[in-house]
């Protein structure tokens, strides 16, 4: 703050005065007014000095200066203690008010204006629709709350004819989410009368002024705003001076437009334009004296009917009803029994003169139009949709904009109460600032010279003291029979107060001749004395008005006129129960309205006005001094100097600064949280600076709660990544244990599939065992994947076994054809389908009787003479055959194959040996996938012997397969491969020629038989 709050603006603080007089406070208030500098602090007080022109203080940059900020960073500023209120709200939780004091024309308005737009400013960052709509609604309702509620007066060209609190609601993330308004005792006789040189509430002026000329024809009103009683003494002036909205006609836009934004209907901005249209008619009806009958017989009768015409349409009720009410009551007499009445003559010369003196109607109708429009902005701002245990507490920051302090040459009921609320807020004040504080230190146990401050608790006593206070006497006045006039009701508290060192009047002090006998008592406020006229205190007070006028508005066919008078719905038998007095009813106001501030978290803002002239840099010595006087900021400033700027508990001091001390972090051991506490300071250096109380701590200076707050604000970072990290690595573990708990029961599952899956196998194979199929048929289970190949070898394993038991029982004679047809099986991979495996296999079938019986013994002599020759040990295989060779003849023959060669005979000559092969040199043989007999035996060096094997018994006995399995078994035996092929187009080699030779299966041919044709050969098999 140093650099832009230089020793040249005087002292941001008036803490900081050298001394604190009177002269001092003055100086420094008027060298910073000079440098345009208009808001300095006490402490966390801000006062503030209406400068009366525009300076560039505010806007969108100088908030972003301002935000999240300390109270001290930045020169004294309304954003800095919005900010400081705003962030009390957020961080702590705590509900905080803004009480705006200052008296009229300081600049309260104002300032309640820039707080909002800073709330609006800074929050909301997402953009939420809805909380965007609390925004707009709260930032527009003061434009339509200044339209009904504000007019000009000789000392504030807008001011407020109102008291306003405002509740602002936030959730938890800070962001507004509905707020309230209360309104206090708006000056409705200024709907009647306005003093000179000052207007009636700019809705009027508004109206006339801003309204299309159709529209004004429909109300029946004229633009001229003279020509109106209630708009009459204020026609020739403007609005305000320094607004930005310098005209009604502008205003009238903006107030219309905002009424749309905020959610009023366009009926009922209609509604609410001919109600104004209806007061100012009202305002011009006139009584006169009559003789005639008729209601009028009692002698009262309305000069101008057409004004009562259009009173009856514009509240659309029936025209004589109006009438009726405006020159006669209902009253209740005795029972049930109702009586209309024309005004007595006193009555009626009260009513006559009530132009005057305040006819209740039309301000009546004002005030309820005002509290209306106040209940329609609330119902729109109502939070919506909350429910505490789900959306967390609501927190509020409440702002008091109430008018101040006012004293005229002549006082009224208005002044009396308006002073009587100024002295409430003082108190508050004494009690918060002055006399909390200096009683908090006394109780810690804290040094501390006593600052003298007058308490004004007395002037609250005379004024709201059951029984003998001001506004109970008045009560009493109101309620007591008979004609109780103001002047008797003066003497009643010239009698209850004769001592009061704040009460006289011209009866208790005869000398002073500025009081006027029998008519004025003053009162010594804290702010000064006021002297107050007693005229129209009990009708001010009683605030009467007749039922049959609230019924005849209740009556209306208007909604939303309806709606303003729900008490027009009772009886008449039932509201002789009298109702609360004004005083009374503003006394429980102001009475609620100090507790509820009075549960916040309070920020001050204390607005002086510099000068009476609404003028740009004067700044009235002695005007402000004595505002300076009353509103107490010199002993303000003497509290704030001798006292602290903050105290906490230590126990809350430890819980948000532990962190940046190591012998507290994270919790101290040391005997007590005072002792931590002080260990922590001792470590900042910052000993001095304190005090130590019994259980809190006391921070003179700001300076020492920014230097915590800095250092805090370093090491919240790193606290924030150690408990990501534990976070994190908690989340881990879960996450870790979750898994490991997944791989076991994994395990656990595979390991129950697998023994399910061993003991399915175990039941199933408990047959395999049986001979004669050793389990052949059964059907393995599906095993988990993790035991596959393990299921593999178990089948492998199987077959192996279930071979072994089924070899086991086979004889050894039949072995060598078994290993025939197991070497058969193998060459032929399958490709033949029949290949005689289930026939039994003879072998040498030419030495067969049966097979052969022309010529076994024939064949027996050959194969004598061949053992005999070649010395084989065994023959593999006799047949006959059917022969064709390279030059196409076809030949029945013999072959022969023992373990040494391979024979080809002639059967016709007693099986002479035609050729004889090594049956080494023999490489394959060639056979089709068919069930015919064709053979070619492939030989090393030799032609390609082409036979189809015949004549067996039975005819067309399926040997090839025979042939094939005792070849290759013997080759098998002696260690080399013979290479079988299975073709249905066999390839041959005749003398390095190469041929083809198929199977053509033949029903009609009786043998096979070859054929030969263009150099390939083709079996005729007799296929059946
Ligand atoms: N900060 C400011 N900057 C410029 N002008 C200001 C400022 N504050 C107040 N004013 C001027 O002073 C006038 C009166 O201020 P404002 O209406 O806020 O007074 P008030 O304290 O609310 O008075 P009342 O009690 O009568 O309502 C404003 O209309 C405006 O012209
Ligand atoms: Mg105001």
């Amino acid at each position: 703050m140093e650099d832009e709050e230089g020793p040249e603006y005087g002292k941001p603080d008036f803490v900081l005065l050298d001394q604190v007089t009177m002269e001092d406070f003055m100086r420094n208030l008027q060298l910073r007014f000079e440098k345009g500098r208009i808001y300095t602090y006490i402490g966390e007080v801000l006062v503030s000095v209406n400068p009366y022109q525009e300076l560039p203080l505010y806007g969108p940059e100088a908030i972003a200066r301002y935000q999240g900020r300390e109270l001290y960073e930045r020169p004294p500023h309304l954003y800095a203690v919005a900010n400081a209120a705003y962030k009390a709200m957020k961080h702590r939780s705590r509900d905080t008010c803004i009480v705006i004091s200052g008296e009229s024309g300081a600049g309260k308005t104002e300032a309640s204006k820039h707080i909002m737009q800073y709330i609006a400013a800074v929050t909301n960052p997402s953009q939420r629709a809805e909380v965007e709509r609390v925004k707009d609604v709260l930032l527009k309702s003061t434009c339509v709350l200044e339209a009904f509620g504000n007019a000009r007066t000789n000392r504030n060209h807008n001011s407020s004819r109102f008291g306003k609190y405002m509740d602002i609601n936030f959730d938890f993330k800070g962001d507004p989410i509905g707020g309230h308004i209360h309104s206090y005792l708006l000056e409705k006789s200024r709907v009647l009368k306005q003093h000179v040189g000052e207007r009636n509430f700019h809705a009027f002026y508004q109206l006339l002024r801003g309204s299309e000329d159709k529209q004004l024809h429909e109300l029946h009103l004229e633009r001229n705003p003279a020509v109106y009683n209630f708009t009459h003494q204020g026609a020739g002036l403007n609005m305000t001076v320094h607004s930005a909205l310098d005209s009604d006609e502008q205003s009238h836009q903006a107030v219309t437009e905002a009424m749309r934004v905020i959610g009023f209907s366009p009926e009922e901005v209609e509604s609410v334009h001919r109600i104004l249209a209806a007061i100012l008619h009202l305002g011009n009806i006139e009584f006169v004296e009559t003789e005639e009958g008729g209601l009028q017989k009692e002698g009262l009768a309305v000069a101008e009917e057409a004004l009562v015409d259009h009173v009856a349409e514009l509240t659309a009720t029936p025209r004589d009803l109006v009438l009726r009410s405006l020159l006669a009551r209902t009253v209740a007499s005795g029972g049930r029994e109702l009586i209309e009445k024309g005004h007595t003559a006193a009555e009626a010369s009260y009513a006559r003169d009530a132009c005057a003196k305040g006819v209740p109607i039309p301000q009546a109708v004002y005030q309820r139009l005002f509290e209306w429009v106040v209940n329609r902005i609330n119902s729109v701002m109502e939070p919506r949709g909350r429910d505490p245990r789900r959306d967390g507490k609501d927190t509020v920051i409440g702002v008091l904009d109430i008018y101040g302090f006012e004293v005229f040459p002549v006082n009224s009921f208005e002044q009396f109460c308006i002073n009587y609320c100024n002295e409430k807020l003082q108190q508050l004040f004494i009690q918060l600032i002055l006399k909390q504080e200096q009683e908090e230190y006394e109780r810690e146990g804290i040094t501390w010279q006593s600052v003298e401050y007058f308490n004004n608790a007395t002037i609250v006593d005379l004024v709201e003291r059951p029984h003998r206070g001001i506004l109970a006497v008045l009560d009493e006045a109101c309620s007591s029979a008979g004609t109780i006039t103001d002047r008797i009701f003066l003497q009643t508290l010239d009698m209850h107060h004769r001592h009061h060192l704040h009460y006289t009047s011209r009866q208790l002090c005869p000398t002073d001749k500025t009081m006027e006998f029998g008519r004025d008592f003053r009162i010594k406020h804290y702010a000064g004395d006021v002297t107050y006229s007693v005229e129209g205190f009990i009708d001010k007070n009683r605030d009467f008005l007749f039922q049959d006028f609230k019924r005849l508005l209740y009556n209306s066919t208007d909604p939303t006129l309806r709606a303003m008078w729900p008490d027009g719905q009772q009886d008449i038998t039932e509201v002789t129960k009298r109702p609360l007095t004004a005083g009374t009813l503003f006394k429980n106001s102001m009475v609620a309205l100090v507790e509820n501030l009075a549960s916040k978290e309070p920020f001050y803002v204390r607005c002086i006005k510099p000068n009476e002239d609404k003028v740009a840099g004067k700044l009235d010595e002695n005007h402000c001094r004595h505002q300076v006087a009353y509103l107490g900021l010199l002993e303000n400033v003497r509290v704030r100097r001798a006292g602290f700027a903050s105290r906490q508990p230590y126990s809350r001091f430890l819980l948000r600064y532990k962190m940046t001390c190591e012998y507290t972090w994270p919790n101290h051991l040391l005997g007590s949280d005072k002792a931590a506490v002080s260990a922590l300071l001792e470590q900042h250096g910052l000993q001095g600076d304190v005090a130590f109380g019994h259980s809190k701590l006391f921070i003179r200076s700001p300076r020492t709660l920014v230097t915590l707050e800095q250092s805090r604000a370093r090491l919240i970072p790193i606290i924030v990544l150690l408990l990501q990290k534990a976070w994190r690595g908690t989340l881990a573990r879960w996450r870790c244990r979750r898994l490991r708990a997944i791989y076991t029961i994994m395990r656990w599952f595979r390991r129950h599939k697998v023994r399910a899956h061993l003991a399915e196998l175990q039941r199933r194979f408990q047959a395999a065992r049986q001979p004669p199929l050793y389990g052949r048929d059964l059907v393995w289970p599906l095993p988990p994947a993790v035991l596959q190949p393990f299921q593999d070898t178990c089948h492998a394993l199987f077959c192996r076994w279930r071979a072994r038991q089924l070899v086991k029982n086979i004889p050894p004679s039949d072995m060598p054809q078994i290993k025939a047809k197991v070497a058969a099986m193998g060459a032929l991979q399958g490709l033949r389908q029949d290949w005689g495996c289930r026939r039994a296999w003879a072998r040498d079938y030419l030495s067969s009787a049966t097979d052969n019986p022309t010529a076994s013994s024939l064949f027996a002599q050959r194969l004598k003479t061949l053992q005999d020759k070649d010395g084989f040990g065994a023959v593999l295989f006799s047949s006959h055959v059917r022969k064709v060779n390279r030059f196409h003849k076809i030949r029945n023959r013999a072959l022969l194959l023992t373990d040494q060669h391979l024979y080809k005979l002639d059967p016709d000559r007693q099986y002479r040996v035609m050729r004889a092969v090594p049956l080494e040199a023999v490489t394959g043989l060639s056979v089709t996938s068919g069930g015919d007999q064709l053979v070619v035996l492939h030989a090393r060096g030799q032609d390609d012997l082409v036979v189809c094997l015949h004549r067996s018994r039975p005819p067309l006995d399926n040997r090839v397969g025979e042939l094939v399995g005792v070849l290759a078994a013997h080759c098998q035996g002696e260690g080399r491969t013979l290479e079988v092929r299975v073709s249905d187009c066999i390839p041959l080699s005749h003398r390095g020629v190469r041929r083809l030779i198929s199977v053509e299966p033949r029903p009609e041919q009786p043998e096979p038989d070859f054929r030969c044709a263009r150099g390939s050969f083709t079996l005729l098999w007799p296929s059946r």
